[in-house]
């Protein structure tokens, strides 16, 4: 199939403009684009705007182009209208399957075929979203990471519909911009990324209703151990590094056997409503009473912190 050149990207349509509407609508505005957004609440406008010129402070140290301009943004009731003169989308209306079919459905009908549509769905495969458009082959999951202006992580999938062209080019698409895109060869239920936080939270949860440690501790043990090197290898990667000169060669010679007696052991709890009541309870004791907004002020500062300082030491090795 044939792709517009990503060159030619100028506009962008961002459909839903929730919490990653407007994450994904600050990014694409900070790189440069317009944006065309689109929510079915015309209370989101207010919201949308003042998300992007809160978030614009933070995104300067984050490569954001010289001629980005918060200005480029217009308000859309119709997802097709914003559509219309796009040249790539990004929809991320409620998670439900049927509106996200519709929504996909009515975009493709007013989008020239050599568009991608990607959609932020945290659960769908692309195959079910992909059902009710002509041009199914440019339709790929894009999936983001919440505070997606701020964690540059994209997960890409085509569906049984798409053409390997249109993930190729959204890969290419997602890494030119400034995200880290990785590619799942294959669908599967709630991607990849996910699944793997949901396993070490299914643990987490396990060792807390054995009474092995506190809802604080459970949380400590991860930002402040693992979560460091998280932000810069993954557990593969730490491996190969807790083997020394051996590598990962050495790690499996040395722990693999434990590692596997270890998954043996791992548990599967159910999340009962006293379990949950203490995970409630164990949180807001962490929150310290600070208000969300405080919370996600906090945690955006730390997210371009993070990302600094990562930059600064990859400048020093040259
Ligand atoms: N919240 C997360 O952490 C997260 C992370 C990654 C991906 N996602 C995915 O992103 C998508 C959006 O999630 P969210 O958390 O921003 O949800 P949200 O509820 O904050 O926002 C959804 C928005 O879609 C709008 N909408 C609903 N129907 C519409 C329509 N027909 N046309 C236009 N707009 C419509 C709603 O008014 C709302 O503003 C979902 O698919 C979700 O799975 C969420």
């Amino acid at each position: 199939m044939k792709l517009i050149d990503q060159s030619q990207v100028k506009t962008i349509a961002v459909l839903g403009t929730g919490l990653i509407g407007a994450g994904w609508t600050a990014w694409y505005l900070s790189r440069g684009f317009t944006v065309r957004a689109s929510d079915a609440d015309p209370k989101r406008e207010a919201f949308l705007r003042n998300f992007v010129k809160e978030a614009w402070p933070l995104l300067k140290p984050l490569g954001m182009v010289a001629n980005a301009d918060p200005g480029r943004l217009t308000f859309h009731a119709d997802p097709a209208e914003a559509a219309r003169g796009s040249d790539f989308v990004q929809e991320n209306v409620f998670e439900r399957l049927d509106l996200k079919q519709n929504v996909l459905a009515a975009v493709d009908a007013v989008l020239p075929p050599d568009r991608v549509i990607a959609s932020s769905t945290s659960s769908y495969p692309p195959s079910d979203l992909q059902a009710k458009c002509k041009h199914a082959e440019r339709v790929v999951v894009g999936h983001p990471f919440n505070p997606p202006h701020l964690i540059p992580l994209v997960e890409v999938v085509g569906g049984r519909k798409t053409d390997p062209a249109a993930v190729d080019w959204s890969m290419a698409f997602y890494d030119g911009i400034g995200k880290k895109a990785i590619l799942l060869k294959k669908e599967i239920v709630g991607h990849y990324v996910n699944r793997v936080q949901e396993a070490i939270f299914r643990e987490m949860v396990h060792c807390v209703a054995e009474g092995i440690v506190s809802v604080e501790d459970a949380d400590i043990g991860v930002a402040y151990g693992p979560g460091l090197r998280w932000a810069f290898m993954g557990p593969a990667f730490t491996y190969h590094m807790a083997g020394g000169p051996g590598g990962l060669a050495y790690s499996f010679d040395h722990f693999g056997p434990d590692i596997e007696k270890n998954w043996a052991d791992l548990g599967n709890p159910k999340l009962t409503p006293e379990l949950m009541k203490t995970f409630i309870e164990g949180t807001k004791a962490e929150t310290g009473g600070k208000s969300y907004p405080e919370l996600a002020a906090w945690r955006d500062q730390c997210l371009v912190a993070i990302q600094g300082a990562l930059e600064q030491v990859a400048k020093k090795k040259g």
